[in-house]
């Protein structure tokens, strides 16, 4: 360990075991994934399931995605069908998150799927918490490593920051690569995103061959943890913004602004696909520096903006 903070270790053999070890007795670890951090618990156990929520102040009706390392794992717990197993093949593993219909003889703990007849099923990519998942005879619940509410965590002391000393192992797997989290897509019927990411609804189109819905129906909300206010600063944030107003931290796309104070900018090069892996850090970082407002631009609503949007029109809601 080569950090002043004692719970955050880089990864080898020794700290592999000691992971496993913790989280067959119920423990929960901060764990990288490629999209952001996750609180991990052995999604079997109660114990664990109920630390998680304790940790994340998280209301008992938003369910917990659930990881395996591959499919095969998946099969006692979830009904395979045909448009899983095509997305899984193109795209796992990797940020996407599938509900699919709960198979009764599942072990799963019931907190996990608060009590609904789906469960939500992920195979995450960072090579870190593949070894790890490799290595358990449990599939791990794990929703990102944040306070319910806050912005997700994309660095390991991130996740320090939202809990210190509370949880006993932060695995170090650097900055997250993808940055927001996962695609949600419920396959229990026709396919529909719940919850916008990397993975645009044109990919998925294109790999099943059929045109998904355009709109999330909000009036009836299948995916409870999107409700509301979500991914929050805590501080407020201004949305579609044209004209900086001298005294906020103001985000937005290019280089036109460089070397500016006040000015953060997402991506020099204008790529949304690297816009949407700096937001959560430079939300985190504009927070820190002590800034009582934040302004944001107009992000352009193709592709990974798509995601982006979905993430600040959040952020930007008081309630
Ligand atoms: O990228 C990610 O997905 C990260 C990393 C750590 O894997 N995890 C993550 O988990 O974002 P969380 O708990 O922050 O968000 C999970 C989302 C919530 O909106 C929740 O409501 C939804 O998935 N969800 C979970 N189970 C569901 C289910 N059975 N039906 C509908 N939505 C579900
Ligand atoms: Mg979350």
């Amino acid at each position: 360990m080569k950090n002043s903070y004692s719970n955050i270790f880089h990864f080898n053999k020794k700290i592999m075991r000691k992971t496993i070890k913790n989280l067959k007795n119920g423990d929960i670890v901060g764990l990288p994934t490629e999209t952001v951090y996750g609180l991990g618990g052995n999604a079997y156990k109660s114990k664990s399931v109920k630390r998680i929520f304790k940790l994340k102040g998280r209301p008992i009706f938003n369910p917990l995605i659930v990881h395996y390392y591959n499919l095969d794992r998946a099969i006692n717990d979830v009904e395979i069908n045909k448009n899983v197993k095509i997305l899984y093949k193109k795209f796992c593993p990797g940020p996407v998150t599938f509900i699919l219909k709960r198979k009764l003889k599942s072990k799963i703990n019931p907190y996990v799927y608060a009590k609904l007849d789906t469960i939500a099923i992920r195979f995450p990519k960072h090579k870190i918490t593949r070894a790890i998942l490799r290595n358990i005879n449990f599939p791990l619940a794990m929703p990102s490593a944040n306070k319910s509410f806050n912005v997700s965590p994309v660095n390991p002391i991130d996740v320090y920051e939202e809990f210190n000393k509370k949880i006993n192992i932060i695995i170090d797997g650097g900055k997250c690569r993808v940055g927001i989290e996962s695609t949600v897509i419920d396959l229990t019927r026709t396919p529909k995103i719940l919850r916008p990411g990397i993975i645009s609804k044109n990919a998925i189109e294109k790999t099943l061959k059929l045109k998904l819905k355009n709109k999330i129906n909000n009036k009836k909300i299948r995916s409870p943890g999107m409700l509301g206010r979500h991914y929050s600063p805590g501080i407020p944030v201004t949305i579609n913004q044209k004209k900086y107003d001298g005294k906020n931290a103001f985000i937005y796309l290019g280089c036109r602004y460089k070397n500016k104070k006040n000015f953060f900018s997402l991506s020099k090069k204008k790529n949304l696909t690297e816009a949407a892996s700096n937001l959560y850090k430079i939300l985190r970082k504009i927070k820190k520096k002590g800034y009582k407002k934040i302004q944001i631009t107009k992000i352009p609503n193709i592709g990974p903006g798509i995601a982006i949007n979905d993430r600040i029109k959040r952020a930007s809601k008081s309630k």
